[in-house]
């Protein structure tokens, strides 16, 4: 039922490259790294990260891209199109993807919000960030605001892809730009501020004692989070380049660009929760309550806080953008359903999960409706898809993509999809097959079986 008739395209490589770095460099980056880094080990961390998305991130990629562009279709039908055995593969990642908008939804509506309270309401926040924090999350009553902002984020993300390409890669283009400038300014803000060389010196300390297999497995899952890889986001964007892109400088700039960013994000945060004294602890009061402290210390930090939220918002909406794109795509493409059909049917369904994970983040804990371990450090629901998605889903989708590549599609097929027949250069291409065939599938592999073993937990 597969179709390639009509397929848009993106308009330009610059706006392919935007748009596939604005589908990476999202709430993983900003609101997710920072954290991860921290509670791993700082320094030692960094490297391990470094080393995995240079290693296995180009190189899963690079798989991703090159089915993607080969076929000209969404995951689906672009494996089933390779080798009809192996579709599934596509079904895993959409599914994965699934449960990942619905939450996701909700944190980029927490951006939106965070825009709204740093216009009206400023000096509420920077009277006490992390209670206003865990209020916007139902610490003090029912969370209207959130669940409000998070619908609204929902619908944005809906009526952009009901546009298609075009307005995706629009905005990208404006707004990525921007976002990496911004950033840049308040990270050397952040590390100015008196006591953040303590944070400096935290993420630049190198001890390997701290390195365990929770944390490398947690550096793993990040990888793929950030940079949207092992659920097919990739396939799907790959599908609407034209064969005159050269995927092989596009890997490297894509990764690179979305490293960048949750470098500078680290940079930014960490030595903010050292001049701050803010206790880190929660995932998102990184994000959100720890930066008042930054924006509080410095001259118009309401103005650059208001930008911040809004940026962060709109990192979070190019990428939650290309993941339902990727689920409308399947069911448009796969199962024939109208395009705006399998949109509200997504909708529908992504918010029903959406509420229930805001909710068991502060709300139902209180409320004892939830069993929580330790009060509001635990919030069940939403832990659990995180680990869901980021230990086990993730890791699966990139180990079954590089496994297919490696051994069914095989590696000079997706190499020569890659120079485009010839046309372009790719110096790495011998340690690329060697990567996606052996070290991609068994370094991914042990670790999803030493996890899932060992029942390794965040640390
Ligand atoms: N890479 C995005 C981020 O770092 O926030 C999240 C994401 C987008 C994950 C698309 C997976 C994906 F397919």
């Amino acid at each position: 039922m597969s179709t390639t008739e009509n397929r848009a395209e993106f308009g330009s490589t610059l706006g392919f490259i935007l748009s596939a770095a604005g589908s990476a460099v999202g709430l993983g980056n900003i609101w997710k790294f920072p954290g991860k880094a921290y509670a791993c080990g700082g320094g030692a961390f960094l490297i391990i990260y470094l080393i995995i998305v240079a290693v296995v991130g180009t190189s899963v990629m690079m798989a991703e891209f090159t089915i993607g562009r080969k076929t000209h279709r969404g995951s689906v039908g672009a494996l089933r199109m390779l080798n009809e055995k192996f579709a599934w593969i596509g079904g895993l990642g959409v599914l994965t993807g699934f449960i990942i908008v619905c939450y996701y939804c909700q944190v980029g509506g927490w951006a939106m919000y965070y825009v709204a309270a740093y216009i009206t309401d400023v000096q509420t926040v920077w009277a006490d960030p992390m209670a206003y924090f865990l209020g916007m999350l139902g610490a003090n009553g029912f969370p209207v605001g959130a669940l409000v902002w998070g619908f609204i984020f929902m619908l944005l993300t809906a009526f952009i892809i009901s546009h298609g390409t075009a307005g995706i890669e629009k905005m990208s283009t404006i707004l990525m730009p921007i976002l990496f400038i911004l950033l840049i300014g308040l990270m050397i803000r952040a590390c100015t501020l008196p006591g953040a060389s303590e944070g400096i010196k935290y993420m630049l300390h190198v001890d390997f004692s701290t390195i365990n297999g929770t944390a490398i497995l947690t550096a793993l899952g990040q990888a793929f989070f950030s940079l949207s890889l092992g659920m097919g986001v990739m396939i799907t964007y790959a599908s609407y380049l034209s064969s005159e892109d050269n995927l092989v400088s596009n890997t490297g700039i894509v990764c690179v660009l979305d490293t960048l960013v949750a470098l500078f994000a680290g940079f930014m945060i960490i030595p903010a929760v050292f001049a701050t004294g803010i206790a880190p602890g929660m995932g998102g009061g990184f994000a959100f309550a720890t930066l008042a402290g930054v924006f509080m210390a410095i001259p118009g930090g309401q103005f650059m806080g208001m930008l911040f939220y809004f940026l962060l918002f709109f990192a979070a909406v190019t990428s939650s953008t290309s993941i339902l794109e990727g689920t409308v795509a399947f069911l448009t493409e796969e199962k024939g359903m109208e395009r705006k059909k399998a949109l509200v049917g997504c909708c529908i369904i992504m918010e029903i999960v959406g509420v229930l994970y805001l909710l068991s983040q502060v709300y139902m804990n209180l409320k004892g409706i939830w069993i929580s371990k330790d009060g509001l450090q635990f919030p069940i629901f939403g832990d659990f898809l995180e680990y869901l998605t980021d230990r086990l889903l993730l890791p699966l989708g990139a180990f079954f993509t590089t496994f297919f590549v490696g051994w069914i599609w095989g590696p000079e097929n997706s190499i020569k999809e890659a120079t485009g027949d010839g046309r372009n250069k790719f110096a790495l291409a011998k340690p690329y097959a060697f990567v996606v065939k052996y070290i991609d599938p068994i370094a991914i592999g042990a670790i999803i079986v030493a996890g899932m073993v060992f029942g390794m937990s965040i640390s």
